[in-house]
């Protein structure tokens, strides 16, 4: 079945549940512990109900927004996610190209498998998201090739203080040093066109560590090199750091609690995404529904809140809108798309939440994606406030 014939996220995700073996798939839907946090993610999402208003003129409905001094033709964007390779050979290079051709943001991951300066020439409009490095002199460097490479925004993730306890990777053996279990094989041999690939094309580098690494490292070696940098304490004094070397738009992600959001605007972030890295580093973690009305009311305008964890219907968009938000972000939604189909299936999937926007918009009356309110918001029983 090819990419067009997706109609929804869930069709999507069960393409790439058939092309992926069964480890590497897991290590896409999976989270920490008891992937309570990855329910709960889904259950804020479909809590919050719109209340459509009819007899309006919604024969033009606009979903472009402004963020950061740009137009984006949606108010969503690609999340950043390591390693990607694993799922499809190219799959940065895809997402990106898929992104900038629909002008909306991909985030290359600070894990990634494609080079800044390989993503900047095909999406100049990508952002790049840092996980802070231990060595200072790395962290200096890694702005610097971004500045050089010409990607405008720069996202520092701060909620990975630790690796997280994925009880799924543990069993199948996708924990370094990578040695998946007999029956974990076994079962990949099911899924032929995702190993003769592997076979083809072997072990993927994290290409942005090469250059830190010892010439000619293998991707296992340079991998070593990036674990052993993973992760700096990273402390309000680092983020001043990298304030004062970059200087275009800086964003943390992950944040959560309304404290460290007012915090972040005191030390000149233009922007934050309210996240809980969909479900996977953290199980007991408060969802973006349940902490977004105290983080905007912190953050009292000042900076665009973002949001990402969970959302994979163009109306969750919407809804976060309606509280708030100034933009959304898909991770899994984009990477199953990817893995499924290709750079097609990354079209699609972008097609589909846009359509799923503009039918969200038309059906409650509201045709501009900047005019929605919370009003349009009705807490259902099992809900999130507006
Ligand atoms: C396979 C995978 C890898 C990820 N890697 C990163 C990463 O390298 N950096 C990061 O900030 N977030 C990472 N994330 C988290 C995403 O950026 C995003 O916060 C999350 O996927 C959103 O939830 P969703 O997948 O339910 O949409 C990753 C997520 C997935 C699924």
């Amino acid at each position: 079945m090819g990419a067009e014939k997706a109609n929804s996220i869930r069709d999507l995700k069960e393409a790439a549940r058939r092309r992926l073996p069964r480890i590497i798939f897991d290590y896409i839907e999976g989270g920490a512990e008891d992937e309570t946090c990855i329910i709960r993610n889904r259950q804020g999402w479909e809590s919050l109900e719109i209340v459509p208003r009819f007899l309006r003129d919604v024969s033009g409905v606009e979903q472009s927004v402004e963020l950061f001094g740009r137009s984006y033709a949606s108010p969503f964007g690609i999340a950043p996610m390591g390693m990607t390779a694993i799922t499809h050979r190219d799959a940065d290079l895809l997402l990106a190209q898929a992104a900038h051709e629909a002008n909306i943001p991909f985030l290359l991951s600070g894990a990634s498998n494609s080079a800044i300066e390989k993503i900047a020439k095909v999406a100049p409009s990508a952002w790049y998201q840092l996980y802070v490095p231990r060595d200072p002199a790395i962290r200096a460097d890694l702005i610097r090739r971004v500045a050089d490479a010409g990607l405008g925004t720069l996202v520092v993730s701060i909620d990975v203080p630790i690796y997280s306890k994925r009880e799924r990777d543990i069993r199948n053996g996708w924990i370094r040093p990578y040695k998946p279990t007999l029956e974990a094989r076994l079962e990949a041999i099911r899924h032929p066109g995702w190993v003769l690939d592997y076979l083809r094309r072997g072990i993927p580098y994290l290409e942005n560590w090469q250059t830190y690494a010892p010439p000619g490292a293998s991707p296992i070696e340079v991998a070593n090199v990036y674990a052993k940098q993973s992760f700096a304490v990273q402390t309000w004094d680092i983020l001043q750091e990298i304030r004062e070397q970059w200087r275009g738009p800086l964003v943390l992600k992950g944040v959560l609690h309304p404290d460290d959001a007012a915090r972040a605007v005191d030390a000149g972030a233009d922007g934050i995404i309210i996240s809980n890295h969909g479900g996977r580093q953290f199980d007991r973690a408060p969802t973006p529904v349940a902490m977004l009305p105290a983080v905007h009311a912190a953050v009292k305008g000042r900076i665009p809140v973002m949001v990402d964890s969970g959302i994979t219907r163009g109306s969750d968009i919407v809804a976060a809108m309606c509280m708030g938000a100034s933009f959304a972000f898909i991770g899994r939604a984009a990477l199953y798309a990817v893995a499924a189909h290709g750079k097609p299936g990354v079209d699609r999937a972008i097609a589909i939440l846009q359509q799923e926007i503009l039918l969200a918009l038309a059906t409650m009356g509201c045709p501009r994606i900047g005019d929605v309110d919370p009003t349009y918001l009705r807490q259902s029983v099992k809900g999130a406030a507006a």
